[in-house]
């Protein structure tokens, strides 16, 4: 992780951020609110691969959201391109690294509860991870994070707390569901969602939880709302196209430009 963090801090040598926020498909609207921004491409960092899928710019932007030191990664690097879990390790332990002691996952997902619609945001309760194999993986490296880490409140209690306080007073409707992640690329068969939803799935999606494995581990609290973008496949007439997906994570990230502001103000205001 030296030679990450050296390469950062030839742009931003005395930056340390707060908390991460992972920007997913099309939801990269908010770096744009950042102030004093420092913007620097994956390719300048060690072992940082480009993202390849279209709505992922991949760009690491540091700067102030309302008045607080964030970094946001606007464009995830996803296992179906044929990124290693050690180029994810990075990406989320840089975050880390430089300082942070939160991270806020974003991320598109189909809905499987039909009275949850496209356009709409899920705050992540918790996760059904169904990636092959684990992040974690492998040797263990001890100054990171423990071999054998829990996920029992994975996505923190009082940072959700936070988050639907924020957006009741925002009346941004924020229904709490269970996020359920796969490889991908392939979109799920309808009888895959049928099968998920009897296993207590309420959103599916092919990232967000090996990230948030990997921040646990590194203890980073973590705070995760899904974007949706669609109902899932059979439940709606509608195709499920990554165009659409794009097209309706607009919709969602407008609320997110309101309710992780929100946060982030409420959350440094309160240590
Ligand atoms: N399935 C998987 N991933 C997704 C979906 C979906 O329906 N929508 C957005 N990301």
């Amino acid at each position: 992780m030296q030679e990450v963090i050296a390469a950062i801090r030839k742009y931003a040598p005395h930056f340390v951020p707060k908390m991460g926020i992972l920007l997913g498909s099309g939801l990269g609207m908010i770096a744009e609110q950042l102030t004093q921004a420092i913007t620097i491409p994956y390719q300048a960092i060690p072992g940082l691969q480009a993202g390849a899928v279209s709505g992922h710019a991949s760009l690491l932007v540091l700067g102030y959201l309302q008045g607080v030191p964030v970094a946001c990664l606007k464009g995830r690097l996803h296992l179906y391109e044929g990124v290693s879990y050690e180029s994810i390790r990075r990406l989320v332990r840089m975050v880390k690294f430089l300082g942070a002691d939160t991270l806020v996952v974003t991320g598109a997902a189909g809905s499987l509860r039909e009275e949850v619609g496209a356009g709409e945001v899920m705050l992540i309760q918790d996760h059904i991870h169904l990636h092959p194999g684990n992040p974690l993986q492998g040797p263990n490296d001890e100054s990171i994070g423990p071999r054998f880490v829990s996920l029992e409140n994975a996505y923190d209690e009082g940072l959700r707390d936070s988050m639907k306080a924020i957006a009741a007073r925002l009346a941004i409707a924020l229904p709490e569901g269970v996020y359920l992640s796969l490889l991908g690329p392939s979109f799920e068969t309808p009888a895959e969602i049928r099968a998920f939803r009897t296993l207590g799935a309420d959103a599916v999606g092919m990232s967000v939880a090996p990230e948030v494995i990997i921040a646990r581990h590194c203890g980073l609290r973590v705070m995760g709302l899904a974007a949706i973008t669609n109902l899932a496949v059979g439940l709606s007439s509608d195709k499920v196209t990554h165009e659409g997906t794009l097209h309706f994570a607009e919709f969602a990230a407008r609320k997110l430009t309101k309710l992780i502001p929100a946060f982030v103000k409420e959350l440094a205001a309160n240590e």
